[in-house]
């Protein structure tokens, strides 16, 4: 093994970043990534306007990838993509560059399974970071994904909890529209949470059985109550910002974490890994710290660039996959619903 020299290119597609990332040896050599602005004017995803962005972006992407790692396209042993799962026309972009480019370069193809690959960020080579050892409980936090999935070795995953309808960055974003607030409203809601009382305004957590989450009636417990609150006072809303915040925050880490605290009692596993865009919030970040203390949980949170959607993560899956020489055919097609 001390002997490798493996250089693989990582691309990502899935949804609204075009980024592509080079690893040599499990380290990462670049990760480069474009955002697609376009779709804050649309306050979400647009799928058709992500699909064209994609195309227009990713050879530059591709070609800085390359550069910032002072490498050259032979100098690849493989081509890593997302193959889902993800927005179909998002997914192509990414999914036939790569399989061209593998097969011009005569190397290697290897697919991808993004949630798989949110979850082996954490084994990205990381001065001063221990991965974690399996068996571990990953929780995705994204704009897309809620999951908790149980981790016994790099490509054995069960999921064990997943949203039955929004996702849990929709909740923070979906709330953050309701309030006026920007696109995407997470770390909006997340730095006026800081300002405000957590105990202020009382949502009610969903009862839903299991592992499983659901956000869907919390917006809606959020739209009612401040629609009621701007009859009485129309200035409400301006006027208890930070206290709203800091309520909405509260309530979803509240139905995170005791999801997270089910899980490994009902699991007995006490390694818990946490990776999505949602991993950058404050509050989650300090509740997990509070687990260490209160439950015993060793918890594991990567480097920012690597919980949000990256071709880093994209690449590093394929390093693990290329040490086990599984490789995908050119028929290989993307699958929007691909599951763990
Ligand atoms: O992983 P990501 O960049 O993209 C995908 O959705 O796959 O996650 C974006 C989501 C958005 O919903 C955004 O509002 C949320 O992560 N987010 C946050 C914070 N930073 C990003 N939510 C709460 N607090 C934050 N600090
Ligand atoms: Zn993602």
């Amino acid at each position: 093994m001390a002997e490798q020299n493996i250089y693989i290119l990582g691309i990502e597609s899935s949804c609204d970043d075009t980024a592509a990332a080079v690893i040599h040896n499990g380290k990462m050599l670049s990760n480069v990534i474009a955002n697609q602005k376009i779709h804050e004017a649309y306050g979400g995803v647009v799928p058709e306007l992500a699909s064209r962005a994609h195309q227009q972006n990713i050879v530059p992407v591709v070609d800085q990838a390359l550069n910032r790692a002072k490498i050259s396209k032979n100098d690849l042993n493989a081509i890593a993509f997302t193959r889902g799962p993800g927005l179909m026309g998002s997914l192509l972009v990414g999914t036939s560059f790569a399989k061209s480019l593998a097969y011009g370069l005569d190397i290697p193809l290897i697919e991808v399974n993004h949630m798989q690959a949110h979850i082996l960020a954490h084994y990205i080579e990381e001065e001063n970071y221990s991965k974690p050892p399996f068996p571990f409980l990953a929780m995705t936090i994204s704009g897309g994904h809620t999951q908790i999935v149980e981790v016994d070795h790099y490509f054995e995953m069960t999921v064990i909890g997943e949203t039955i309808d929004d996702a849990v960055g929709e909740a923070f974003d979906k709330s953050g529209k309701i309030l006026g607030l920007g696109y995407p409203a997470g770390p909006e809601i997340d730095k006026l949470a800081k300002l405000g009382n957590p105990k202020a305004f009382k949502f009610t957590k969903p009862k839903v059985d299991g592992l499983n989450f659901s956000f869907s009636g919390l917006k809606t417990a959020i739209l009612y109550f401040v629609q009621k609150e701007t009859k009485i006072n129309p200035d409400f809303i301006k006027e208890n910002i930070n206290d709203i915040c800091a309520s909405i925050q509260y309530t979803i880490i509240r139905i995170l974490i005791d999801k997270l605290k089910l899980a490994s009692k009902q699991t007995g596993i006490k390694h818990i890994a946490i990776g999505g865009g949602v991993s950058a919030n404050s509050g989650i970040r300090q509740a997990l710290k509070d687990g260490e203390q209160k439950f015993g949980w060793t918890t594991y949170v990567p480097k920012f660039e690597f919980t949000t959607d990256n071709a880093a993560m994209i690449a590093i899956v394929g390093y693990l996959k290329f040490l086990e020489g599984d490789f995908s055919a050119q028929d290989t097609t993307a699958s929007a619903r691909l599951k763990i």
